[in-house]
Formats: structure tokens, sequence, C-alpha cells
């Protein structure tokens, strides 16, 4: 097996193209589901190493994959800060009521390592289970955090979230507090041994220019400065999901390594630039349809992304009725590359 094939096309621009899926952990896998019937509540889940341990594992062993991403979620940040989380089936993220206005003072916020601890403690057993394979760290940006947290749960345009940018003064505050926060967490992630940090922003798209920039480009630029003058070494690659044509900016303003890319960006946007190290985009759609569609949507994906340094990924997370025989399928049709 190649020794950091994600370090190599990073930092050399090596056109051997990794691969590895948002969610390739979860409840498309039978062996997940077995596993997660051992404790119902998520975050529970999420905070017990011993079973995130054996999720990570499960699809690098399945599909022979030699990169994995920390099992955990981006929402134990609001939790650690003393927000209550919960999940509900079928519903999703639920969170307690967030005041901006007393918000900052009911924070927990020196408590994240100890709240945080079995995540880092989990991390050190991943490593050592993956072997020479690389470990992805990660967190929500302060954005996307910001959005559940102010809504209380999903939703298709968090309009309080955009409502709070625009003009609560406590907003300030609270994107400040999950920036220190986020920082902290990587940086735990860092030290107790990922190679490679990978910066959600989910919600990104559906921000005006404007608050785009406040609220996207600027808290991400403080995030990977502060963590690029800790660790250098560390590449950080950035999802600003959904951001259409403020992709390039996004990446030429806020210093990320790697610009990830959803399923409706056309990748002929990046022949000309090398500059960047781009990540995505399969449509996680064709993992369920026709083996035939699959294979012909590869070969295209193989011949435009042929001159660049491309990290194989979806451009989303793997959908929990995807059958694992088409991911085989896939990582089958990615192997002969
Ligand atoms: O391999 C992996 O990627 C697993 C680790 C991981 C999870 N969530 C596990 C998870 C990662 C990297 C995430 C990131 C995450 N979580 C994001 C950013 C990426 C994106 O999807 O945009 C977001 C927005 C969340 C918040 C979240 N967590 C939602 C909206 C949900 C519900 C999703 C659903 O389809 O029900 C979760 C739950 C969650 N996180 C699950 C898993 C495996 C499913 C929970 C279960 O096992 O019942």
């Amino acid at each position: 097996m190649n020794a950091q094939p994600l370090i190599r096309c990073i930092n050399h621009h090596e056109k051997t193209k990794p691969f590895w899926m948002f969610r390739q952990a979860g409840r498309y896998l039978p062996e997940y589901r077995d596993l997660r019937k051992k404790e119902p509540n998520f975050l529970q889940f999420c905070y017990t190493p011993e079973y995130c341990v054996k999720a990570v594992i499960q699809p690098v062993e399945r599909f022979d994959l030699d990169i994995a991403i920390v099992f955990s979620d981006i929402l134990v940040i609001p939790d650690a800060l003393g927000q209550n989380v919960w999940f509900e089936g079928g519903i999703g993220p639920k969170l307690s009521p967030l005041n901006c206005g007393d918000l900052i003072g009911n924070l927990r916020k020196n408590q994240l390592y100890d709240r945080l601890k079995p995540i880092y403690e989990g991390i050190s057993g991943m490593v050592e289970a993956l072997g020479q394979r690389e470990l992805i760290g990660f967190s929500g940006s302060p954005w996307t955090l910001a959005c559940y947290m102010i809504e209380g749960q999903g939703s298709r345009d968090y309009f309080s979230a955009r409502r709070a940018a625009l003009d609560d003064p406590t907003f300030v505050d609270l994107m400040k507090l999950l920036e220190d926060t986020i920082i902290s967490h990587l940086s735990y992630q860092i030290d107790s041994g990922v190679k490679v940090i990978q910066l959600f922003d989910s919600w990104s798209g559906i921000l005006s220019p404007d608050l785009f920039e406040q609220c996207v480009v600027k808290p991400t630029k403080r995030i990977v400065s502060a963590l690029k003058k800790q660790y250098p070494q560390v590449p950080i690659m950035g999802f600003a999901r959904g951001c259409g044509d403020k992709m390039t900016y996004y990446a030429e303003n806020t210093g990320i390594d790697v610009l990830t890319i959803d399923e409706t960006i056309q990748r002929c946007t990046f022949q000309q630039k090398t500059k960047y190290i781009v990540q995505g985009n399969l449509d996680p759609v064709y993992l369920l349809g026709s083996k035939e569609v699959l294979f012909y949507e590869v070969q295209k994906w193989k011949a435009e992304t042929k001159d660049q340094a491309w990290i194989y990924n979806l451009g989303h997370g793997v959908h929990k009725d995807t059958k694992p025989e088409m991911v085989q399928y896939l990582v089958d049709c990615l192997r002969e590359r």
C-alpha cells in the first residue's frame, strides 16, 4: 500500500488520485447499523471511543480504503458548549432554543476538553487501528454551527440565522466563541494524531456575497491562519458547500490548501487552475442508480480530471439507502486508475 497518498497528493500535486467518501462510515453499512444498536443515543455513541474506532474501520476494511475521517459529528461543539443537542430518527438534529442575548454567559466555554475528551481518546485508537492509513480530523465551520444553534434544527433557508447575522449584536460574539472553540477542537485532534483537517461549511450556499464574506470567508481565514501558525505541516481542506460562483473567491481568500467542491460545480472551472488541489465531486445519487450509469459517470470523471491533482470523493455524504455493493463497484472502477 502507498504510504500517505493524501498528503502526497496535497503537498506535491501528485496526479495519483486518492479516494475516500464523506459519510463513508454510516447507516448504509449493515455492520454500522448493528453497532449502532448498542447505543441508541447518537451523541453517546460519538462519545464512546470503542464504538467510534469500530465505525471508522468498517468501511476501510470492507472496501480497502486508504483514508478515513474521524467518526464524530459537527454538533458535538454546541453540545460541549452547553446547548442541548439530540437526534430524532427521521427528523435529524434538534437543539434546545438559543437566545443570542444571553448566549455567551450560558455557554460552558471552558469545558471543551473535558466534555470532548472521549473523541480525542478515540482518535488515538483510530490512528492505531488504521496503521499506515491517513486519518482526517474535522469540524463544522462557525457559520454552519451557528445555523443549527440559532435555528434549533435543520432548515431550508436558515432565515433566523441569516437575520441574526444581519443585525443581532450578539451574533458577533457567538461567531467569535465558535472560532476559538473550533481552533481548540481541531488542535486537540491534531495533537491526538490526525494528519489533515476538513472544515465543513454545509450551509454557506444560502448567503448573499456580503454575508458570505462576513460569515464564511473571514472566520475561515482566521481559523486557517491560527492553525497554520501552530501546525504549518497540517493541510486544511475547506468545503463551502453550495457556494457556486463564490468558490474561487473562497479558495483564494481563506488560505485553505484543498478546495472541496459539491456535485453542482462544473469540473472544467478548475482545468486551468492547478494552483488548488480540488476534492470532490461525484454526485452521491449515482450510487443509487445502475452500474452502467455509474461506470459511464466515473469514466467521464476520470477523463475530466486526468491532468489535475484531484482527491476523488463524493460531492456530499453517502446516502443512507446506498447499497454497499455499489460503493464496491465504484472502488473497482477507480482502482483501474
Ligand atoms: O464517515 C463519516 O463521514 C462519519 C463522520 C461524520 C458524521 N457526520 C457522522 C454522522 C461526519 C464527518 C459528519 C459531518 C456532519 N454532521 C455534517 C457536515 C457534512 C454535511 O453533511 O454537510 C453535518 C451538517 C452534520 C450534522 C448532522 N449529523 C446531520 C444533519 C445528521 C442527520 C443526517 C441524517 O441523514 O439523518 C447527523 C447524524 C449523523 N452524523 C449520522 C452519522 C453517521 C447518522 C446518525 C445515525 O447513525 O443514526
